[in-house]
Formats: C-alpha cells, sequence, structure tokens
C-alpha cells in the first residue's frame, strides 16, 4: 500500500505530483491549485466531469487573500467558523482580476471556494506550501467518499500515494456557502447547519432542481454500488440494515446511542463496509432531520436516486 511519509508527501506536491491528504471531513486527492497539469491529473484520476470545480484549501486568511475578494461578511465567517469554532466550511468568492490560480480547478467560473480543513497533518502540509491545494474528495466521480486511507486505495487504486491521517472525525464533507452576492446562500449542506449560519444574516437554500451551482448538489451522488433505502424500519431479505439509536436488527449502528454527530464520522465508512458484502440492498434507519443530521439525510437521499 503506498502509504507515504508526510515529507514524501510534501515532496510529491511540490514536484507536481498528486497525493491523497486526510482532512477531518473527508480524504482529498490534493495538487497544486497553481498548476493546470497538475490539477488535470486530479481530474483524470477521479473521472470527474471537467465542468466542476475545486475547493482551494488553504493554511490561513492571508493566502486568499492575494487572489479571493474578502467581502466584510467573508471575513466575519472565515474567523468565526475557521479559526474560533474550528468548523467545517468552503466559502465561495469572487476572484481578483488578476489572480494564479488554475483555470481548470476553477471550471471557468471567476469565484473560488475557499477551506481551511481543521486537521493538523492537513494544515501542517498547507503550512510548508506556498500555494493552495485543489482537493475534491479523493474517490472515483459519483461514489462514496473515503474517510480512511484504506477507502481511498479502493476507490483510487492502490498506486495513488496517500498520507494517512487516520479516520475522519467529521465524516461528511464541508458545508459551502456562497458569499459572491454578498448574502449567504446554501450550497451544501454539511456539519455547520442554515440555523448557524442564521446567527450572521439571512441564509439562502437553493432548490437543488433548478440550480446546479455545486455538484454535490447533483441529484445522485455519494452512491454505493447496491441499492439503498432510507426510512427503513423493518428488515427485508438480504438486506443489510443500518441502524440509527436503539435498532436490534441492524447489521451496523451509525450511533446505538442516537448522536447525530457519531453518525455523520461513520456513514460512508458504513455504507463501504455494507456496499462490499454479500447483502443484495442496504436499509437506512429513520434519521432525525436536525442539526448535521439534515447533511445526513441529503446525502442518503442522494445515495437512492435513480440515474
Ligand atoms: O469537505 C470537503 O469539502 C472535501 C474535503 C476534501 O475538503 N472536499 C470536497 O470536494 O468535498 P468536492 O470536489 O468533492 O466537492 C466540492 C464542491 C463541489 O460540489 C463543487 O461544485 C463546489 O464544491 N464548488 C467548488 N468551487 C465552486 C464555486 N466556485 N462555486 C460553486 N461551487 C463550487
Ligand atoms: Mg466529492
Amino acid at each position: 500500500m503506498p502509504l507515504i511519509s508526510f515529507d514524501l508527501a510534501l515532496k510529491h506536491l511540490k514536484d507536481a505530483d498528486v497525493v491523497a491528504i486526510p482532512t477531518e471531513t473527508v480524504y482529498g486527492l490534493a495538487a497544486n491549485g497553481l498548476n493546470d497539469q497538475d490539477i488535470a491529473k486530479i481530474y483524470a484520476l477521479k473521472n470527474r466531469p471537467k465542468f466542476n470545480p475545486l475547493i482551494m484549501h488553504v493554511p490561513n486568511i492571508a493566502m486568499v487573500n492575494e487572489w479571493a475578494i474578502i467581502t466584510p461578511l467573508a471575513q466575519l465567517l472565515m474567523q468565526e467558523f475557521w479559526y474560533k469554532r474550528s468548523a467545517s466550511i468552503s466559502l465561495v468568492l469572487n476572484l481578483k482580476q488578476h489572480h494564479p490560480l488554475s483555470l481548470l480547478a476553477l471550471a471557468g467560473l471567476n469565484t473560488v471556494a475557499v477551506r481551511r480543513p481543521n486537521h493538523d497533518l492537513a494544515l501542517k502540509i498547507l503550512d510548508n506550501l506556498d500555494f493552495p491545494l485543489a482537493a475534491p474528495s479523493a474517490n472515483k466521480s459519483n461514489s462514496l467518499s473515503p474517510t480512511s486511507a484504506e477507502h481511498v486505495l479502493q476507490s483510487l487504486g492502490y498506486d495513488v500515494p496517500v498520507l494517512d491521517g487516520g479516520e475522519c472525525t467529521v465524516g461528511l464533507e464541508s458545508t459551502i456557502v456562497d458569499l459572491t452576492k454578498n448574502k449567504m446562500i446554501l450550497l451544501r449542506n454539511g456539519a455547520v447547519t442554515a440555523a448557524d449560519l442564521k446567527e450572521f444574516g439571512e441564509v439562502i437554500t437553493v432548490n437543488t432542481n433548478t440550480a446546479i451551482k455545486a455538484p454535490g448538489m447533483l441529484k445522485r451522488h455519494y452512491a454505493p454500488h447496491l441499492p439503498l433505502r432510507i426510512n427503513v424500519i423493518k428488515k427485508e431479505p438480504e438486506m443489510a440494515l443500518l441502524g440509527f439509536g436503539n435498532c436490534h436488527s441492524a447489521d451496523l449502528n451509525l450511533s446505538p446511542s442516537g448522536n447525530l454527530a457519531e453518525a455523520a464520522a461513520n456513514l460512508f465508512k458504513y455504507l463501504h463496509q455494507l456496499d462490499n458484502s454479500d447483502f443484495s440492498s442496504i436499509g437506512v434507519s429513520p434519521i432525525p432531520k436536525y442539526g448535521i443530521g439534515e447533511a445526513i439525510n441529503d446525502r442518503l437521499v442522494r445515495a437512492c436516486a435513480h440515474g
């Protein structure tokens, strides 16, 4: 297994190679965000549609300020969520007119999504580089996001270099908020919820049927290979039941104590596990729709959608 050292990961990234790196949400397939050729390797490995832009991972606000316009609202949200709350949020900002970012990574947009990961190893990598890391989740497009080094290798193949940082503690991709219109438009649910954002002003949630601004918003996404059903109360023959809370017939339980944060952290891991089993379908117990439960339900609904 090509699990590589910190120093080698840094060297690869400086030498134009991709490396899968841990973050607190999911593993990212990282490359130099200024270099089109490096970014092309990400798209190729993931089979990712080229119109799908990547998040730029940064060590601090100062780097963002080099190429994006930081409005007072953006500054406030970065201070609050990146530094004070150590929360997982990506902000979409307008770019400055001249910027060095890879146009391929931006997929032709004049906006950029930025995120400061809350993971020691990821931050240490970023602190040692003078460029941002573009990093989508380190899995083939439209498949389950990886929350461990092993998931990355299973999805992308055993020759992809991975910096192993253990299991991701959050387990769901970051919340994405578009600030380019100087208001908060929630593009993707995550650990930071609309309720958290409302403290800072009006939050607009977009209807996923009318706008595809973030591919996390594509109808089918994050899907296992086995058919998936949600809100399952009673298990069917040959169905693996992914339980939540007090659920005796569960084959795996996202959180026996009914803790939503724990369920989020286990979601992709357990879906991976059940997807690699001999069952013929996966059922998931009802998950409450508040807090990060909203994001869990959102991912599950997409994983069930056909086509
Ligand atoms: O937690 C995360 O965000 C993980 C880890 C690795 O950081 N990354 C991740 O990346 O989930 P990815 O590529 O799977 O999802 C990035 C999302 C996509 O839905 C993309 O469309 C959206 O961010 N995005 C990127 N740039 C954008 C932009 N300028 N405007 C709107 N959406 C954007
Ligand atoms: Mg993804």
